[in-house]
């Protein structure tokens, strides 16, 4: 475990949500597959943070964790070169959250992006809440607690990645006059293709539109059936452009150069049928998706294994904050241990 130390440390988290699609895979979950080897990793279920919008029903936030973990097992994330865990089982989440909310000032987190946006589109819960107005200073607390060098992140998350680095600074400003207690953490942005749903919005599960990686192969196909297509050809004698169809976005990202020669050919020819370039996608999706369909298998057959893995990360994660909280608590002069000059 020694050289672990010379590593940059990684940390990100998904909110738990359950069953993951395409589109996180593609956004995120292929990239950190991708840093276990090169980065000493942390991933986190952060089911506190699904709590900021859905606290009023706290009936699936369990499964939903085991869920969210279960794709990631599947997807490659390795407990033997990762830390894999889950936010609630680390309560110094929640010291330094607290900690946080003392010294961020309420002007930063009103200005964040996807709290303005979120107040404006999401009507049908309250969210005038106390914990969803700080649910970046949670996610400060998240990455800073393991004084994280990068946050491997889409674009929505780059604003809470930097206020993450402003909270860094201003607590060091504030209480780290002997040394620095955190670093200020760097995000990596995901390079993120496109990924449209079936009706050809972004793919996202509450538009309904989204392909599970847990669908079995006839949903994937059932699924591209109905996928909308480049609206210019209706009939099969109409000629259309791969640029234009959510289709074409989909064999960008999973076809191959051969295949994708043959879309672009056959569908500016109408050479093609859009049932058969479809089938052609679904194709790719499945041999993508099998294999981890199969790794899931043994993890849904006996779920404690996984729960087993989780409690162990959430182990380890809880020994490293430890270390930063006792880090904090001497910065800001007050330590637990008893000292005979305190008054
Ligand atoms: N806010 C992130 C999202 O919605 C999830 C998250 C919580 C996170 N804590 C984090 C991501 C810490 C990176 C680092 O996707
Ligand atoms: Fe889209 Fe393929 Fe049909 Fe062209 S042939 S419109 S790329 S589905």
């Amino acid at each position: 475990m020694a050289e672990t130390k010379t590593r940059k440390r990684v940390l990100s988290g998904m909110r738990s949500t359950g069953k993951l699609h395409l589109g996180n895979y593609v956004g995120a979950l292929a990239n950190w597959v991708g840093m276990q080897d090169q980065y000493e990793c942390f991933f986190m279920v952060a089911d506190w943070h699904a709590l900021t919008t859905d606290y009023a029903d706290t009936s699936r936030i369990k499964e939903n964790s085991l869920e969210v973990a279960l794709d990631w097992l599947a997807a490659g994330l390795d407990p033997q070169k990762s830390v894999i865990f889950i936010q609630s089982h680390v309560p110094a989440h929640a010291e330094l959250h607290l900690l946080f909310s003392m010294i961020t000032p309420l002007g930063w987190l009103e200005r964040v992006p996807t709290y303005k946006e979120q107040r404006e589109n999401i009507k049908d819960k309250d969210l005038g809440t106390y914990g969803f107005l700080g649910y970046p200073v949670l996610q400060a607390a998240d990455i800073l607690v393991y004084k994280a060098d990068f946050v491997p992140v889409g674009e929505d998350q780059v604003a809470h990645v930097e206020l993450t680095r402003e909270v860094a600074r201003r607590f060091n400003g504030f209480y780290g006059t002997k040394k620095e207690v955190f670093p200020e953490p760097q995000s990596l942005l995901t390079p993120a293709p496109r990924l449209p749903g079936t009706d050809g919005r972004k793919m996202s599960k509450s538009y309904g539109n989204a392909i599970l990686l847990t669908d079995p192969e006839p949903v994937v196909r059932q699924k591209l059936k109905t996928m909308v297509t480049d609206p210019a050809r209706v009939k099969r004698s109409d000629k259309g452009d791969p640029d234009k169809c959510p289709v074409g976005d989909l064999h960008k990202i999973f076809s191959t150069k051969e295949t994708m020669a043959k879309v672009y050919e056959g569908c500016r020819s109408a050479g093609i049928g859009c049932i058969e370039c479809k089938s052609w996608v679904a194709d790719a999706l499945v041999k993508l998706l099998n294999p981890m369909q199969e790794r899931r298998r043994k993890f849904e057959e006996n779920p404690r294994l996984a729960w087993d893995i989780l409690e162990a990360g959430s182990e380890q994660a809880r020994a490293v904050a430890a270390e930063t909280m006792s880090d904090v608590r001497a910065a800001m002069g007050m330590s637990l241990e008893f000292e005979a000059s305190t008054k």
